[in-house]
């Protein structure tokens, strides 16, 4: 068999684990590996006997490479993979696929230009659970949404934010919570839920000494009149996993790996128009939802594009969809520090100078954190 042959930029601690995670894939193997740190990428290509670099032009430029998985901070996605895109190289970007939606646009742009595939590490649409969920809503149960809720409150230490000097910096990351650790969730909940018209959100720093938010609250308005409410925050504990959808004709709840789904057979206002009863309310039922066995975590999302390469099989995370969570990072950051509702899609020049003005702030570069660690969470594999 045809083994599509990866190189990987960024080796941190979620580039090596990919490097680790690759092992146990048949439709591919690595082929190179760079960080721009020396030691980092000889460390992990000595590990797996294969060729290391410094600069990823480098890297991208060899013909014993056919893919790149991108996994720098974020600032970085963007460039790496738009040079390889031009070169015909298809690519996995880390999440979020880029820091502004400006950036994402030139991602987006170029993949399309150049017919090249791209996919994003949204790996938790690879769980059964969402999986199912994306089904149920494709094939129209929920009917007409008239309301979304999503709630990813989670923790991390004081300890996590030191460990890397980019972490939790305007110019290192270009965000916090909602840019960082909310983008699985958020790319859930925009995969299920679509697209926001509007943000209003209210976003601060309360639980740690870093110079971007730890917790975000938003409200949301949809073109079709349905509202939403979204928080995320690292200053919780135990964690909360929420997603909930309201439909017409059902009501689907996700919390953590359990799904739940309420068909309402004569509908919420087909029941209201038609009952001619004062106290009543409309008749719901519970159906069991079948979970798929299927692979899931990074694993899923390395195997799928080595299998698009070689049998077409459809990308589980596109990249352009990757799209859409940076237009409701960006919403919400620009709403919660200006104090205003945001339209979406989101105004690209606006973010860009609204951002540099953050980034002229930032401590990047100033941080006296110590070495960084380069060691990834072990939840989500
Ligand atoms: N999908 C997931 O579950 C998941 C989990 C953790 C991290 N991530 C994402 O992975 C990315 C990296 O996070 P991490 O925790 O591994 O960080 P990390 O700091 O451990 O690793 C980043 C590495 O990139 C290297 N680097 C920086 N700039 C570079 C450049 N221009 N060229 C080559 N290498 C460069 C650094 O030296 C470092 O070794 C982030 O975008 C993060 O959001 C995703």
């Amino acid at each position: 068999m045809k083994r599509i042959r990866y190189g990987i930029v960024g080796t941190g601690g979620m580039g090596s684990g990919h490097a680790r995670t690759m092992q146990r894939v048949d439709e591919c193997q690595l082929a190179a590996v760079c960080d721009i740190q020396p030691n980092v990428a000889e460390e992990v290509g000595e590990e797996y006997n294969v060729p290391y670099f410094t600069d990823y032009h480098d890297l991208i430029d060899l013909d014993s490479v056919d893919a790149i998985i991108v996994a720098t901070p974020h600032y970085f996605h963007p460039e790496v993979a738009i040079y390889a895109m031009e070169r015909g190289k298809p690519v996995i970007s880390e999440k979020p696929i880029a820091v502004t939606v400006s950036a994402a646009d030139a991602m987006v742009e170029a993949a399309e230009r150049t017919g090249t595939p791209f996919a994003v590490m949204h790996q938790r649409r690879s769980e059964p659970v969402w999986q199912a969920a994306h089904k149920i809503v494709s094939e129209g149960r929920l009917g007409e949404l008239y309301r979304t809720m999503m709630v990813y409150a989670d923790f991390r230490s004081q300890a996590y934010y030191n460990s890397a000097g980019w972490r939790a910096t305007w110019a290192g990351e270009g965000g916090g919570v909602l840019i960082n650790q909310s983008p699985h969730s958020i790319d859930l909940y925009t995969w299920l839920g679509g697209l926001p018209s509007r943000v209003t959100a209210v976003t601060a720093t309360r639980g740690h000494v870093i110079e971007v938010e730890d917790v975000a609250s938003a409200m949301l308005e949809y073109p079709n009149g349905a509202l939403g409410y979204m928080y995320c925050c690292t200053n919780e504990a135990p964690s909360t996993d929420i997603l909930e959808l309201s439909g017409e004709r059902a009501k689907l709840q996700v919390i953590g790996n359990q799904l739940r789904l309420w068909e309402i057979p004569r509908g919420v206002r087909g029941f209201s128009d038609s009952s001619t009863e004062m106290w009543t309310r409309p008749e719901v039922r519970e159906v069991p939802v079948e979970l798929p066995e299927c692979e899931h975590g990074h694993i899923a999302i390395i195997r799928n594009m080595a299998r698009h390469m070689l049998y077409d099989e459809p990308l589980i995370a596109p990249g352009v969809e990757g799209r859409n969570t940076v237009e409701m990072i960006n919403a919400t950051i620009l709403s919660g520090r200006t104090g205003k509702p945001v339209s979406v899609p989101v105004d690209r020049p606006a973010y860009d100078a609204f951002l540099a003005e953050l980034q002229a702030t930032s401590n990047y570069g100033k941080k006296a954190t110590g070495p960084d660690l380069r060691i990834t969470d072990n939840v989500h594999h």
